[in-house]
């Protein structure tokens, strides 16, 4: 039905329930009137409950004028409901106002306005799921892949997934039994965490999603600082993505669960082998916290910045680049100087031609906010 069918003037009632309204004397208009107003305002209250949504207030009929000015007769109060009906469906499924629809298409289109919802998995809105998708266009099914502070698991999984795309839940036998080609390829995860609880959720949560054999076979989680990166036992396979997700460990039970946080010197230290490690088209990620520890987030965009600074064709080279880090805060050069150890190191150790690709992806507006900071190595 649509509010055309009404265009006549006929009231669209059918016959006998106008029959019943207009030969009983007690029931004149102005009591149906109000008799409607009530039954539908109750039908679109229940209405918009069952759709999860508080339209109440759209339903308020004192409050508009659509039906304020009409005629307070019965036909009108029913065009009200139509056109309210069809509103409130219209506002939560994105469907043609003229149409009340089945309700399993009603669902369905419910589900579509919460798809457009999952915006917050947009890389172009977080950091998170950026890096995931830089993660996912670096990784190569024979890598090693390293997240050096695995907290709860979360970025684990997600590189789980990446990595093992077919093991998820798939414990089989033919998931258990060798493998010749799986082996000969060598991926492994490595989850790295300072803190016992980290360590134990990590472990949970990948056991719960992953095969035995993949779990088993090629999946270290390591209770340990990840300052020393290269002391950490590893495969053969070339390491392709070396992740961070800087700060502390979010729910924590007791007051003083921000111990655990990330520290500048560590941070610097392990990002440093970090570069050592990866290979050509590897990718270091690190998720930067300005607002809980700005000095390391200081630190890690001078030191990313500077390998890309290693070929500039600059007068001074990467070493004018160094030079011409400020004195934050009157630190007494203390940034410049952790960079400039760190840098020679990289130089000292690292491959002759090696470059680099930084980028520091910044929320503009939000100085506070998680600043995700990448390099690839790509010679
Ligand atoms: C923000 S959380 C990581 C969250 C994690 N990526 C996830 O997906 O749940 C930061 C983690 O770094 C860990 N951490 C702090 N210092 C560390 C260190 N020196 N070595 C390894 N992990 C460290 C903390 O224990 C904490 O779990």
């Amino acid at each position: 039905m649509t509010s055309n069918d009404n265009s006549d003037g006929d009231s669209t009632i059918s016959n006998k329930g106008r029959q019943s309204a207009s030969t009983s004397s007690t029931w004149d208009n102005k009591s149906l009137v109000g008799l409607l107003e009530k039954t539908t305002s109750r039908a679109m209250s229940t209405l918009s409950s069952t759709i999860n949504t508080d339209f109440t207030k759209d339903f308020d009929t004192t409050k508009d004028s659509d039906v304020t000015t009409k005629d307070p007769t019965v036909q009108n109060v029913m065009d009200a409901a139509i056109i309210r009906s069809s509103s409130i469906l219209d506002k939560d499924n994105d469907v043609n106002s003229n149409d009340i629809e089945p309700r399993e298409q009603q669902s369905k289109h419910k589900k579509q306005h919460q798809d457009k919802r999952t915006y917050l998995g947009n890389p172009s809105v977080t950091p998170t799921a950026l890096a995931h998708s830089l993660w996912r266009s670096t990784i190569l099914p024979s890598d090693t892949v390293i997240d050096a502070t695995c907290g709860n698991g979360k970025d684990c999984l997600a590189l789980s997934r990446m990595l093992f795309p077919d093991s998820i839940n798939a414990d089989t036998e033919e998931d258990i039994a060798d493998d010749d080609d799986t082996k000969a390829s060598k991926p492994q995860l490595i989850g790295i965490d300072i803190q016992p609880r980290a360590i134990q959720n990590t472990r949970q949560s990948l056991l719960s999603s992953l095969s035995s054999d993949i779990y088993y076979n090629h999946i270290s989680i390591l209770e340990q600082s990840h300052e020393h990166l290269m002391d950490v036992p590893r495969d053969k396979s070339s390491v392709g993505l070396v992740c961070y997700n800087l700060g502390y460990l979010p729910g924590g039970v007791t007051d003083n669960y921000k111990e655990c946080q990330t520290q500048t010197e560590t941070t610097l230290n392990s990002i440093t082998e970090a570069s050592l490690l990866l290979r050509v088209g590897g990718l270091l990620s690190i998720m930067t916290y300005p607002g809980s520890n700005l000095e390391e987030s200081i630190v890690v965009e001078h030191f990313i910045e500077g390998l890309a600074m290693l070929t500039t064709r600059g007068q001074d080279g990467w070493r004018g680049y160094l030079e011409s880090i400020p004195n934050y805060n009157d630190d007494n050069g203390r940034v410049r100087m952790l960079v400039t150890h760190a840098l020679e190191r990289v130089v000292a150790e690292g491959m002759k031609k090696q470059t680099w690709r930084s980028f520091s992806h910044k929320p503009l507006g939000r100085p506070l906010s998680p600043v995700l900071v990448t390099v690839m190595r790509i010679k």
